[in-house]
């Protein structure tokens, strides 16, 4: 019975060890990326500024340019999207060949990675648009910021573009408030 006893107290000693272990492999990148373990919060920023996804999706994903003069606006709504991670990491990575979504994936197309297909096989006029390219870790990320803060969510609220403009929300979401 002696032995028994501190079983309750190792056990949560050994989770809080490999939750601390996984913190450290994830925060050393050497998480695998099937698992698509991702912080949002780094999302946003490569959504922003690294993948400029932000131009033609919109602040809010849903394919509306808002108040951003940069937006074109032509991208599909995210929020609608029936992509689980896998698939949106798919199309982030390789874009979708024959429409202005472009692959991210430096490699992409160079050799079969991406649909099994390479520049090659495709016509002219027809070849895959090569966007913003960003590295592969950052992916996993991106997937978790459109699963977060996208997917599911209906119409953009005004707490939402607060939320995503901060400082710049007066300006950036005053078209909302007028709805
Ligand atoms: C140049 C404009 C442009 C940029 C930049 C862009 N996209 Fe797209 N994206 C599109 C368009 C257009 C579509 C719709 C293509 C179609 O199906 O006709 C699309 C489709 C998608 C889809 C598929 C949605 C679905 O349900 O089929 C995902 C996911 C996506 N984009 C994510 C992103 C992310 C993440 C980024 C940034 C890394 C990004 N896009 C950058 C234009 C863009």
């Amino acid at each position: 019975m002696a032995l028994r006893r501190p079983t309750p107290v190792i056990l949560p000693m050994l989770v809080g060890l490999a939750v601390l272990f996984s913190t450290f492999a994830h925060a050393q990148g050497t998480t695998a990326p099937a698992a698509l373990v991702g912080d949002p919060e780094r999302g946003k920023t490569v959504y922003q500024r690294m993948g400029y996804c932000v131009n033609c999706h919109g602040w809010a994903g849903d394919g509306m340019a808002g108040s951003n003069p940069m937006a074109h606006a032509t991208g599909a709504n995210l929020r609608k999207t029936a992509l689980d991670a896998e698939g949106l990491a798919q199309v982030i990575k390789c874009g979708l060949p024959g429409t202005p979504m472009p692959y991210h994936d430096t490699a992409a197309y160079r050799d079969d990675r991406c649909y099994g297909m390479v520049m090659a096989d495709f016509e002219p006029g027809g070849v895959p648009v090569r966007g913003k390219t960003f590295r592969d870790k950052e992916v996993p990320h991106l997937v978790a910021y459109i699963q977060h803060y996208m997917i599911g969510l209906g119409k953009p609220t005004l707490e939402e573009c607060a939320l995503y403009y901060g400082a710049a929300a007066d300006k950036a979401c005053a078209y909302l408030r007028s709805e």
